[in-house]
């Protein structure tokens, strides 16, 4: 398990702490995620992400689920499905640490590439994304429901370090 603190300037340090997602964690991911979005996934969608080994992390601060990330891989691929943080926590780096602890698991992995997609109006998100290497790399048109018919979705890629033994360098 690794942690972050969570802090606001001058405020008791917190610690929040980076664990796997587990089926008791569902009813809270879920809580968080209708909060966070106005089309949210199921709970069901969560379970169904433990059950088939996808890689599920949650953020923990005193005892509550604070954070989640879930991360798709398969054929030298990861696809981000998720990274969502509880809204009074956020701009804290919580994200910023979620995601790194997904980018290492994933580089462990020895998977070669990471794909999402992120809606062009979530500029805190692209800006997050960015700043760890992502490049857009093409357009999903209508990809997310939105209040008025469809939004497109960026997708964005990053490049992850070659797994051992396959760099051709001397
Ligand atoms: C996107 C999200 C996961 C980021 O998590 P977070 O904990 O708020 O982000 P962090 O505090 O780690 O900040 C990471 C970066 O985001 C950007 N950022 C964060 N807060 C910001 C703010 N208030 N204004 C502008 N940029 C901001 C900065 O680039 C920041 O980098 P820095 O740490 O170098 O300043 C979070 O805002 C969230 O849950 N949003 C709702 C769900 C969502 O949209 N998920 C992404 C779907 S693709």
């Amino acid at each position: 398990m690794s942690a972050a603190s969570a802090d606001a300037p001058g405020r008791q340090p917190r610690l929040v702490k980076f664990r796997a997602m587990t089926p008791g964690d569902v009813a809270a991911v879920g809580a968080l995620e209708r909060a966070a979005y106005p089309f949210p996934w199921s709970e069901g969608i969560f379970r169904d992400c433990i059950r088939v080994g996808y890689l599920c992390r949650v953020a923990e601060l005193d005892g509550q689920v604070v954070a989640y990330g879930i991360v798709a891989m398969g054929a030298g691929e990861a696809h981000i499905l998720n990274l969502c943080v509880r809204d009074d926590l956020r701009s804290r780096g919580v994200g910023r640490q979620m995601l790194a602890l997904l980018l290492e698991r994933t580089r462990e992995a020895g998977v070669g590439e990471a794909f999402l997609e992120v809606r062009p109006t979530n500029g805190l998100a692209i800006s997050l994304y960015q700043s760890f290497g992502f490049v857009q790399v093409g357009l999903r048109r209508g990809y997310y429901q939105a209040a008025q018919g469809r939004e497109d979705a960026l997708v964005l890629k990053l490049a992850l370090a070659d797994p051992a033994g396959t760099d051709s360098s001397p």
